[in-house]
């Protein structure tokens, strides 16, 4: 975890009674690391599922439980907490937020210390609602998530898989590291504007086989791809995640296609392309591929001379005729005249927007969790980049991949 991410940020996280309130523990923990000063308030059905002191330590404040002081005699001093606290912060979480904590939300509710600072706060408002299926499914509890994100605030919908009472379905906390992205976008103002939109991202290397165990491939981790497809998800858009081999782990709501070869990833997007309206292109994908995949293994004692190589297609070039009305943005990555390079990229390869990138500066490209890109859109304005993590840098991709007009 980067530690200065929410460096200075002011939090306070609601956790309702669910079970899954042992789980923003570790939330608590991860904020607090990312450099976030976090306050936690807890329903009282909260208090029955994790104790407030698990809270306290982790954030190093007092929990706060009780809308009154326990004794009216020294309770004077704090009439207005809920007011100063809901104007200290930055951003206010409740996750878990039940079923009735979100019914309460959507009606106005102020009857406990969790639902007094929501109504008193100023600062953005991020939801994440957990409960077994049925509740989760249940029409009134839909409709009162959408009553609360017509208020602004920002819903991270629930995952689906195994619940705690046995069944499966949509209720589940989502990861720890993919509510932290969603409370990066939300501290960026940055809200569901992907809303209605289709985009590809193809991610991670392509491997070129030589003969059944070997391959030419490069350092592409993935990372960049991923991110773009995760800010982008977060964001609202409908993702399909087309990719190279990688360890990186998708959000399970991605549509995710598995490639191997360049030949693979150019089938998939030519399937896909016509039902999306965006496309971005981060894979590293081959250029040269073995003329011949050998059938078995190469014997040691063969020692082949050289491995005769072919040209692969170039992609992005060759779906030019599918890609009228869409947004197209690239990546250029480059170890000399950067620049230069990257403008014929955008013009040769008919892209609105591409990523410079280097392939040897310290901390960007390959494998790092941060970037530096240049981005450079159609008209030739420049928009510098400088090194932040792979996720914030995808963000202001999206950002300029929602100025392209067409
Ligand atoms: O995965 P990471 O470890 O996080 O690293 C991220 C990254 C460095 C791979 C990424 O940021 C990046 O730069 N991706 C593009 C790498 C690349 O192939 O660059 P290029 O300059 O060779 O290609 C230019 C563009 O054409 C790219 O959008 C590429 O996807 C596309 N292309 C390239 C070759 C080919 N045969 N067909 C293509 O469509």
């Amino acid at each position: 975890m980067d530690s200065s991410r929410f460096s200075g940020k002011k939090i306070i996280l609601g956790v309702t009674g669910c079970i899954a309130a042992y789980k923003s523990a570790l939330l608590v923990r991860e904020l607090v690391k990312a450099g976030a000063e976090v306050r936690v308030v807890m329903t009282p059905s909260a208090a029955r599922f994790v104790a407030p002191l698990t809270f306290s330590t982790l954030s190093c404040n007092e929990v706060i439980i009780n809308i009154f002081p326990g004794d009216s005699s020294s309770g004077t001093s704090q009439n207005t907490w809920h007011i100063d606290l809901a104007l200290w912060a930055d951003l206010m979480i409740v996750a878990p937020a039940s079923v009735n904590t979100v019914a309460k939300i959507a009606h106005g509710f102020a009857d406990n210390a969790l639902t007094t600072l929501i109504t008193a706060r100023r600062c953005p408002l991020m939801i994440v609602p957990t409960a077994d299926v049925d509740m989760y499914n249940y029409v009134l509890t839909q409709e009162n998530l959408k009553k609360i994100e017509s208020t602004g605030a920002y819903i991270l919908e629930a995952e689906e898989g195994e619940l705690a009472s046995g069944l499966k379905g949509k209720g589940r906390l989502p990861e720890i590291d993919k509510i932290l992205d969603a409370v990066s976008v939300v501290l960026s103002s940055r809200k569901k504007d992907f809303s209605g939109r289709k985009v590809i991202v193809t991610a991670g290397p392509t491997y070129e086989d030589i003969d059944p165990v070997r391959f030419i491939g490069n350092r592409s981790s993935g990372k960049m791809g991923y991110a773009i497809a995760k800010a982008a998800f977060l964001r609202g858009a409908e993702v399909t995640l087309i990719s190279g081999p990688s360890s990186e782990k998708p959000y399970q709501e991605f549509r995710l296609i598995k490639v191997h070869s360049a030949s693979e990833m150019e089938a998939a997007l030519r399937n896909e392309i016509t039902d999306h309206d965006t496309l971005i292109m981060s894979a590293a994908v081959a250029d040269f591929k073995p003329a011949v995949k050998a059938e078995n293994k190469i014997k040691k004692d063969a020692k082949p001379a050289s491995i005769e190589l072919t040209e692969n297609a170039d992609i992005v070039k060759s779906l030019i005729g599918l890609t009228a009305g869409k947004v197209i943005a690239g990546f250029a990555l480059e170890t000399e005249n950067e620049t230069a390079n990257a403008l014929n990229k955008l013009k040769s390869k008919g892209l609105d927007l591409i990523a410079l990138n280097s392939a040897v500066k310290e901390g960007a490209g390959f494998e790092h969790d941060t970037n530096e890109l240049t981005l450079i859109a159609k008209d030739g304005s420049q928009t510098a980049v400088p090194m932040m993590l792979k996720f914030d840098a995808a963000n202001v991709i999206l950002d300029n991949v929602l100025k392209v007009k067409k």
